[in-house]
């Protein structure tokens, strides 16, 4: 199938634009190991798109602390996490992501991200994508997480597009239902079983062409 009237694309940022989940995987690691809980790649691709508190609710399981607590340990995460995004460079953006962003523009549609993160203006900057997007919608934009809409409606009225008019692209199942709640079209990026809600699914960006999922005259 092929999207018509598009005016604008918003990108979720870690996973579609670029790959932060084994930056995330060892700074959630390194703090679980130091606190003595058990923590795995399985748990951790529960995380793709949750916000950083939710995730370490999910990490601590039953464990309950209280709040003062759970703020020291998202800021030692975070602190190991900002370590690792220092050797990230352009060279971090997945294949195809700043080609399909390049062509969109060229086409006259508006690109936006909407990324759950707080450190999604640090990433932009450090792939030196900034000037490549018109609009950015992140984890200090809206109090409520994905599976809401929220933060993609954010971005959309930032852009001054309905959501119809918006394709998300999302490579986590919270992400693909934020989309689909808000009236967006969606692409997922990855396996079936983690987007196959998005009305369509791509392994990856690389190789494809905006002519691949936009209907040629409406909108390209
Ligand atoms: C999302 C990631 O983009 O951002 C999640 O997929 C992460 O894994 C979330 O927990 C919050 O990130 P940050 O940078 O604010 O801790
Ligand atoms: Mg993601």
């Amino acid at each position: 199938m092929k999207f018509n009237n598009i005016k604008a694309i918003i990108f979720d940022l870690d996973g579609v634009i670029t790959n932060t989940s084994e930056y995330h995987y060892r700074a959630w690691k390194k703090l679980a190991d130091e606190i003595g809980i058990s923590f795995n790649r399985d748990i951790n691709e529960k995380l793709r798109g949750i916000p950083r508190k939710e995730s370490l609710e999910i990490i601590l399981g039953d464990l309950i602390i209280d709040e003062k607590e759970k703020e020291r340990l998202m800021e030692i995460k975070n602190n190991y996490y900002i370590e690792y995004l220092k050797n990230m460079g352009p060279d971090n953006i997945l294949p195809g992501s700043l080609e399909i962003i390049k062509e969109a523009r060229e086409a006259g549609i508006k690109t936006g991200i909407g990324s759950s993160s707080k450190n999604a203006k640090t990433i932009i900057n450090n792939l030196r994508l900034g000037k490549y997007i018109d609009a950015i919608s992140d984890g200090y934009s809206v109090s409520n997480p994905k599976p809401a809409p929220d933060l993609f409606l954010d971005c959309a009225a930032k852009l001054g597009v309905a959501p119809s008019e918006a394709i998300v692209v999302e490579d986590a199942e919270s992400g693909v239902e934020a989309a689909i709640n808000g009236g967006f079209r969606v692409i997922g990026i990855g396996p079936a079983e983690r987007v196959g809600k998005a009305h369509i699914v791509l392994q990856s960006f690389e190789g494809v062409n905006l002519k691949d999922f936009i209907n040629p005259g409406s909108g390209l």
